[in-house]
């Protein structure tokens, strides 16, 4: 088949799209089709219409592409596409409305709280500090709402260090999320649909070698975070971190790909953080690690994705 790879875009994490998206160009040609890239910017509509390809594989990561818009005007253009559609898209990429949506189907996630920017502002600093020690107390974790690959994210061991956090976080987005820290290991649970029933994949557990966080240097750069997977797990908790990575996959409405990030708290119980909708393809991303414990090399997982779409 002729399939657009669209990738790069305009987010922050547009290169990590292009690396995603290289990659998934490579695959195309071994499994013999024909891939037909396509640098998401204005004239995107038009390419697409000039192109007719017989499928879009949407490689992108951010605001702009993993967020339902570009799924949107796929819909319009009729053109099929890979991975979740545009409300899913849009639940995953906001991250406190996907918790809102967690908390009301009673599946775990920390604690939180959140400001807009104007909110913020007409409530002023002080009783914001006073709202946020009420609800949360600290240490708490200063997330924009709508940003990926940790972009943004600061921690705040007590009130002196919010308004930093929160000047970082605002530079990403409108809307932040503060979020109570919760000290354990990071795991993720990539998870793909085959004939229409998600599988969650073997459990993979990040673990950064030199800096506190999983951040953004930690994701991309190779030799700082060491990857386990399958992750060294009990099979009950293993079990339960899987299970619930599936509840908030088909509670989002996700379809075709996508991959679970979770906290597992030191008594042992898996909390949800957020689920990415086009989680990274790239050579440290985890959802082709996951992939590969399970036997499926990145061509067949490209594959897999690429029959949920056409299905
Ligand atoms: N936001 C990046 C691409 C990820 O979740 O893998
Ligand atoms: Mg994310």
């Amino acid at each position: 088949s002729r399939i657009a790879v669209l990738k790069g875009g305009r987010s922050l994490e547009r290169q990590v799209s292009l690396r995603s998206g290289a990659r998934v160009e490579d695959a195309l040609e071994r499994l013999g089709h024909e891939p037909l890239p396509v640098d998401v910017g204005p004239d995107f509509v038009r390419r697409l219409r000039d192109l007719q390809p017989d499928l879009a594989f949407v490689a992108l990561h951010g605001p702009g592409g993993e967020d339902g818009t570009v799924q949107e005007l796929l819909e319009i253009l009729g053109i099929p596409y890979t991975g979740s559609g545009v409300l899913a898209c849009q639940r995953c990429m906001d991250k406190v409305l996907a918790k809102h949506l967690f908390v009301e189907a009673a599946i775990p996630t920390p604690d939180f709280f959140a400001f807009s920017q104007v909110a913020f502002r007409e409530l002023g600093a002080a009783d914001a500090l006073a709202e946020i020690e009420a609800a949360l107390g600290f240490p708490i974790v200063v997330k924009p709402s709508s940003q990926g690959s940790a972009l943004g994210i600061k921690f705040a061991g007590d009130p002196d260090d919010v308004p930093g956090a929160l000047v970082s976080a605002f530079a990403y987005d409108s809307k932040v999320l503060l979020e109570r820290y919760v000290a354990g290991r990071d795991l993720a649970v990539g998870i793909i649909e085959r004939d229409g029933e998600p599988q969650a994949l073997p459990i993979v557990e990040a673990i950064p070698l030199d800096e506190p966080f999983y951040d953004f240097e930690a994701r991309y750069e190779i030799g700082r975070t060491r990857f386990v997977c399958p992750a060294e797990l009990d099979a009950d908790t293993a079990a339960a971190s899987s299970e619930v990575a599936l509840r908030a996959f088909r509670l989002l409405g996700c379809r075709g790909f996508a991959r679970v990030d979770l906290l597992l708290a030191e008594d042992g119980s898996p909390t949800v953080l957020e689920i990415n909708a086009i989680p990274g393809l790239t050579e440290t991303s985890l959802l082709p690690q996951a992939a590969a414990a399970a036997g499926l090399d990145f061509d067949e997982l490209v594959a897999t994705i690429l029959d949920e779409a056409l299905a």
